[in-house]
């Protein structure tokens, strides 16, 4: 695990905007997996400046969401479909036909999970998957007492997790108390997961996931296992981080042209 410690959020923005510039560039029908939330926001406004202003084409990628609440239309102003449209998809190129994110509003959620797994795996794996961490340590919306071996089904949110997502609706009785959400294993396949992490509600969160012990009450400290994941922290959420020191001097140590592209290769050998 590479941890990367940022002076503000704004800068872990720039920093994994950098990264996903390189590998939009390297590979320009990369396969995304991305993340709602408000961790991604500032990523993604980069992401867009960076296309309108710098070029940055996103016409070959293909996209998978992580997850959307169950019983909410695409329309619906909280669901992730609309947050996707609204914060991205609308101000970038990317082709409509290769975005695709849980359908929340599924009749059998059982068959289009099943589905959702066949279509990460023909359009040939996701290469980079960005996530945010919950307070409660989950990754996608995989709860604590997840299985580490889950694949794309049905979940039902934890109350941490309901009072943290209250803000996007009017009360908090609205909130879906189920989604559908890619699985721990499915992340795990991804070929780089890149983790944002902001703020200290984060710390015990980002402490759990990468310097506690591999459980499945921390879902995000299955990562550990993983072999290319960086995780971007403002100060805040490495605050309980018992070796910062020690993950600072390795970053800063990095010859700088690897610095934003230290995984990039395993996304070009094959
Ligand atoms: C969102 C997702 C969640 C969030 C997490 C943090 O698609 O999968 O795991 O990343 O709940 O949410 P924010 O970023 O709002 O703190």
């Amino acid at each position: 695990m590479e941890v990367i410690i940022t002076p503000s959020p704004e800068e872990g923005a720039l920093s994994a905007a950098r990264i996903l510039d390189h590998v939009v560039r390297a590979k320009p029908a990369a396969v995304l997996g991305l993340a709602t939330g408000s961790t991604p926001l500032g990523l993604y406004r980069e992401l867009i400046r960076r296309h309108k202003e710098e070029g940055l084409d996103f016409s070959g990628i293909t996209t998978f969401n992580l997850d959307e609440y169950v019983g909410l239309e695409a329309s619906h102003p909280a669901s992730y479909h609309r947050f996707m449209h609204e914060n991205l998809f609308a101000e970038i190129n990317v082709a409509p036909e290769r975005i695709h994110l849980p359908d929340g509003m599924a009749a059998d959620v059982n068959a289009f999970s099943r589905e959702y797994e066949k279509k990460i795996r023909a359009a040939g794996g996701i290469d980079l998957q960005i996530l945010g961490i919950g307070n409660d340590g989950h990754i996608g919306f995989n709860e604590p007492s997840s299985s580490l071996a889950s694949r794309t089904r049905l979940k039902t949110l934890t109350q941490v997790t309901i009072e943290a997502n209250k803000r996007f609706f009017n009360n908090i009785d609205e909130v879906p108390r189920h989604v559908i959400t890619m699985g721990v294993g499915t992340i795990m396949e991804a070929r780089i997961c890149l983790l944002l992490a902001f703020g200290e509600k984060k710390a015990e969160a980002v402490r759990a996931m990468v310097e506690g012990p591999v459980t499945a009450n921390c879902p995000a400290s299955v990562l550990q296992l993983h072999p290319r994941v960086v995780v971007i922290a403002d100060e805040a959420a490495a605050a309980s981080l018992a070796r910062a020191d020690y993950y600072r001097y390795v970053f800063a140590a990095k010859p700088e042209w690897q610095k934003e592209t230290t995984f990039l290769p395993a996304l070009l050998e094959e």
